[in-house]
């Protein structure tokens, strides 16, 4: 396998609009996030992943965008985002941005044009459909956040298409002025010094919407082949695409460098697993540890020679990794380091949502009116119309709603976290008071200097990036243990994913095996026996002596 520099590297994400205030409107912003640059550069990670921060009507937090060439004021300005490039580039940290182009704004001046008449130049950058004989949308298609996939655009009289919600058109991919004109804006923020981009549900680009095709349609891979070719194929970048609907042998189609495609891609299984056959996100299930398990060995054996895996648990449009997968209350800090250590020694590039590193929380608004993200809010309208209870639905946005992951950064135990002067956009979460990056600096025990130990393990040992993966006590209802091995290089990864202690028989290759501990949320384990007793959300990765 080539050798990559992001194959080495821990990307940290930013939701701008959440992490650091710097003018006190209430707001995140560019300015904030180079305050902080000192911070995450401690912090060690290499690349920052920053939410879209565009000009845009903020729909749905700047993923409608109405100027590809512009940020939005309330972030800052294009001079800042140079800034920005140039600050984080002085401490080695690249910056990626949000690629968002299976959609626009509405008020894009692309769509604004091409909704004026039906042969206007820019008619044909989105999908517009007559209505049926009684006026009714072409076919029952549905957008994810609500209703229908189609909305009647009276000027014109035919309905235009829309995967999300009516304020994102989504543009015409077929359409070859629609290709080149992403590809020249890729090239000019590129050009401007960029990592790479994340491409938000790059999986739909490639549909076939008379036939219902929505993800990895068939002109899905040719037409990353081409935006590779006319965009990043020369330039020595990181690019990762959100694909909901990837599996394994999908996933070496993007990824594998021999096709030119990605670098890699978020694939989503380990993600469903948790959600309901019929009600989706909005009813939770009980997570089980063997099914994660069994997910986590597919993915990391499918893709062993070919193609790479990103790694994460949240990001902002999920619940927070503690609170899904451990245990966000007694075992917080111990849970949340047995998470870090189970995710960041597997093979491919680990992915921190901000906050994470400290291990924050899910939140639990009182009122329906406390939350802001458009999905939710628009989901619970739609689902107690139809019946559903209202503390039914609530229990779901508790669990899975994309507001969890989104409340302030919490940076210090006072007034609104440190976010912010003024009054936050949406609220803090009250357990700051004790969760806030102040605190977990000061503490050498903390969640924090477990990911700042981790990071930097990536940096040590190769058999950390390239070694191969396999699997231990793959029918262990409490315990996710594996082992990464290089050359002559062995390290074991023991997770107990309960608040349980739990005894257990350990194979027979790992028996009377000792080296050195490189990381551990308990007392260091050097040597083990037959047996091993692991406290509650004990983890550890001991490199075996040879
Ligand atoms: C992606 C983004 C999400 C956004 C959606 C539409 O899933 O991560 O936040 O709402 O695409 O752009």
């Amino acid at each position: 396998m080539e050798k990559k520099w992001w194959h080495s590297a821990v990307i940290y994400q930013i939701y701008p609009r959440s992490f650091m205030d710097a003018d006190n409107d209430g707001i995140g912003d560019l300015a904030g996030v180079i305050g902080k640059l000192d911070y995450l550069a401690t912090l060690g990670i290499d690349v920052i992943w920053l939410s879209p921060v565009f000009r845009s009507p903020m729909d749905d937090n700047g993923y409608d965008i109405s100027d590809y060439h512009d940020i939005a004021p309330e972030f800052g300005t294009l001079a800042e985002m140079d800034r920005l490039i140039a600050e984080a580039a002085r401490r080695g940290i690249r910056i990626v941005m949000d690629l968002v182009v299976n959609h626009t704004s509405d008020e894009h001046p692309w769509f604004v044009e091409a909704r004026k008449s039906k042969d206007n130049l820019y008619r044909d950058y989105y999908i517009w459909r007559a209505p049926r004989a009684d006026g009714s949308p072409p076919d029952r298609q549905r957008a994810s956040f609500g209703g229908s996939a189609w909305e009647f655009d009276p000027a014109t009289g035919e309905y235009y298409y829309h995967l999300f919600s009516k304020r994102q058109p989504d543009l015409n991919w077929e359409n070859p002025q629609v290709q080149e004109e992403v590809h020249r804006m890729m090239n000019w923020w590129l050009d401007r010094g960029i990592g790479g981009f994340r491409m938000d549900v790059i999986d739909l680009i490639g549909k076939e919407v008379d036939r219902g095709i929505t993800t990895e349609g068939p002109r899905l891979h040719p037409l990353l082949q081409q935006m590779h070719a006319a965009t990043f194929g020369h330039r020595d970048v990181l690019t990762v695409g959100e694909t909901w609907s990837a599996t394994p042998e999908t996933a070496k189609l993007y990824s594998d460098p021999a096709r030119k495609e990605l670098s890699m891609v978020f694939q989503f299984e380990h993600v469903t697993l948790g959600h309901h056959p019929e009600h989706g996100k909005w009813q939770q299930r009980a997570f089980d540890l063997l099914e994660l398990k069994r997910v986590i060995t597919k993915w990391q054996t499918a893709l062993a020679d070919t193609g790479w895996n990103a790694l994460f648990w949240n990001n902002h449009d999920l619940p927070r990794a503690v609170s899904k997968y451990g245990d966000p209350g007694r075992y917080r800090v111990e849970s949340a380091k047995m998470l870090a250590t189970a995710l960041h020694c597997l093979k491919g590039t680990p992915y921190i949502y901000q906050g994470e590193e400290i291990g924050m929380t899910n939140v639990r608004f009182d009122a329906i009116e406390e939350y802001r993200d458009i999905e939710t809010l628009n989901l619970y309208r739609e689902r107690t119309a139809a019946g559903v209870p209202h503390e039914s639905m609530m229990e779901g946005i508790f669990a899975n709603g994309r507001d969890n992951a989104r409340t302030p950064m919490q940076w210090h135990a006072g007034e609104n976290a440190g976010f912010s002067t003024g009054t936050p956009w949406i609220q803090v979460n009250p357990n700051h008071r004790e969760i806030n990056v102040a605190a977990a600096l000061d503490d050498p025990n903390s969640i924090l200097h477990h990911y700042r130990a981790l990071i930097r393990l990536r940096k040590e040992r190769p058999v950390v990036v390239y070694g191969r993966y396999l699997p231990h006590l793959e029918d262990h209802p409490q315990v996710f243990a594996y082992e990464r091995r290089l050359g002559e290089e062995r390290i074991v990864v023991i997770n107990n994913f309960s608040g349980q202690t739990v005894e257990l028989e350990l194979p027979a290759e790992l028996r009377h095996r000792a080296g050195e501990c490189l990381v551990s949320n308990y007392a260091p384990v050097r040597r083990l026996g037959e047996r091993l007793s692991l406290h509650p959300f004990e983890s550890f990765a001991l490199a075996l002596a040879a």
